[in-house]
C-alpha cells in the first residue's frame, strides 16, 4: 500500500489562500483529530484512535490547511475481503469544500491499492449521499441506543488477559462477522474496563456468546456483542451493564428479530439511526449473531 509521501494530494486552497493536502495521519496528529471530533460530540477516545493506528498505520488520513488538522477518514483492512472505513469528519468551518470527497478518495485509493474485494461503512444521515454518489449502496441499519449501567461503583476492572480465552472464541466471531477480526478482538479486550461477559456451552469448552465494553469520551461503549441467539445476547448485555457505572451507549445491528422492547424496558432511549453501505463485491450483511457492533468505525 502507498507510502506516508505518495499519499500527500494537494487539493487546491481553503477561503484563506492557504492550501490544503491530504497526508497519511500520524500519532503526533491526534491532538488535532480529537479536537474536530470532540467538536462534533462523538464518542472515541484517543485510545480508540490509537487502535485505529495501530491496526491500519498507513490507512488513516488526515486534510490539512496552513499545518491545522481540518479532517480525518480511517480505514482498517480485515485480511482483503473486507475494509471498513470510518472517522469521516470535516471540521464546520471547512465543509462544502470537497474536503470530505477527497478524503474518501484517499481511502478508497487506499482500499484499491491493497485490493480489497468489499468496503463497508455505517453513514450518519449527513454523510449518506456523499458515499451514495461514490457508488456506496445501503444493506441495513444499525441504532444508537443510549441507557445507563446498574453498577453504583466507579472504575473498572482494568486489562483483561486475552490468553484466558480459547481459539473457539474467535472461531465463534469469525462465524458471525464473516470475515476474521482477531487483532481487533485482541485490542478491545485489552482496552475492557470491565470484565466482559462470555457465555459458554454446559462443558465450558464451547462459547456461546460475548460482550465487551470500553470507556468512551462521553459515554461506555458496549459492543461488540456476539451470540448464538438474542436472549443470550440480552443476557450477556445485562451481565456487562450490572458492572458498569454511569451512561452507556451501544449500537446495535438491526437484524431479523426487533429487540427494541428489550431496550425500552431498560430505560435505553434511541438517539439515532446510520445506515450499513456498502462498495465493490456484493457480500452478505453480518449474520444475526452480531447483536451489538464494535463501532461505527469497526463494524
Ligand atoms: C459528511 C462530511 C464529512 C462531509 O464533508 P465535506 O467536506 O463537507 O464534504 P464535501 O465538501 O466533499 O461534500 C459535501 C457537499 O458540498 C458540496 N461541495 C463540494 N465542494 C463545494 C464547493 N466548492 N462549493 C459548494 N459546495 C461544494 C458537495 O457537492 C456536497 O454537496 P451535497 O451534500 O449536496 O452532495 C461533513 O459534513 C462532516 O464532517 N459531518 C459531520 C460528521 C459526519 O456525519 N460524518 C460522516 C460520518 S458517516
Amino acid at each position: 500500500m502507498r507510502s506516508g509521501k505518495e499519499s500527500a494530494l494537494p487539493l487546491g486552497s481553503d477561503c484563506a489562500g492557504n492550501s490544503v493536502e491530504i497526508r497519511i495521519l500520524r500519532e503526533a496528529d491526534l491532538p488535532g483529530a480529537l479536537q474536530v471530533q470532540q467538536r462534533e460530540n462523538w464518542n472515541q477516545t484517543e485510545n480508540d484512535w490509537k487502535r485505529l493506528l495501530r491496526l491500519s498505520p498507513t490507512g488513516c488520513f488526515a486534510a490539512f490547511s496552513a499545518e491545522n488538522l481540518v479532517g480525518s477518514v480511517t480505514v482498517v483492512a480485515y485480511g482483503k475481503d473486507l475494509a471498513w472505513i470510518g472517522m469521516l469528519l470535516v471540521a464546520q468551518e471547512y465543509r462544502r469544500r470537497g474536503i470530505g470527497r477527497q478524503l474518501m478518495r484517499a481511502a478508497l485509493n487506499y482500499c484499491q491499492s491493497g485490493s480489497i474485494a468489499t468496503i463497508k461503512l455505517d453513514a450518519t444521515p449527513v454523510g449518506g449521499p456523499l458515499y451514495e454518489s461514490l457508488g456506496f449502496v445501503p444493506e441495513g441499519e444499525v441504532e444508537r441506543w443510549q441507557g445507563a449501567g446498574f453498577s453504583k461503583v466507579q472504575g473498572g476492572s482494568g486489562p483483561f488477559r486475552n490468553n484466558q480465552l480459547s481459539s473457539s472464541f474467535y472461531e465463534l466471531d469469525d462465524r458471525a462477522f464473516y470475515v476474521s477480526r482477531r487483532k481487533l478482538l485482541d485490542s478491545l479486550l485489552e482496552d475492557c474496563c470491565v470484565a466482559p461477559a462470555l457465555q459458554t456451552d454446559d462443558s465450558l469448552r464451547s462459547p456461546q456468546g460475548y460482550a465487551l465494553a470500553r470507556r468512551g469520551a462521553r459515554a461506555h461503549y458496549v459492543g461488540p456483542i456476539v451470540a448464538l441467539e438474542r436472549r443470550m445476547a440480552i443476557g450477556l448485555l445485562d451481565r456487562v451493564l450490572a458492572r458498569l457505572p454511569g451512561q452507556v451507549f451501544l449500537d446495535v445491528w438491526i437484524g431479523g428479530s426487533d429487540s427494541r422492547s428489550e431496550w425500552v424496558r431498560r430505560g435505553f432511549v434511541k438517539q439515532r439511526a446510520m445506515t450499513r453501505m456498502s462498495l465493490g463485491r456484493q457480500t452478505a450483511a453480518v449474520s444475526d449473531l452480531v447483536f451489538a457492533i464494535a463501532g461505527p468505525e469497526l463494524g
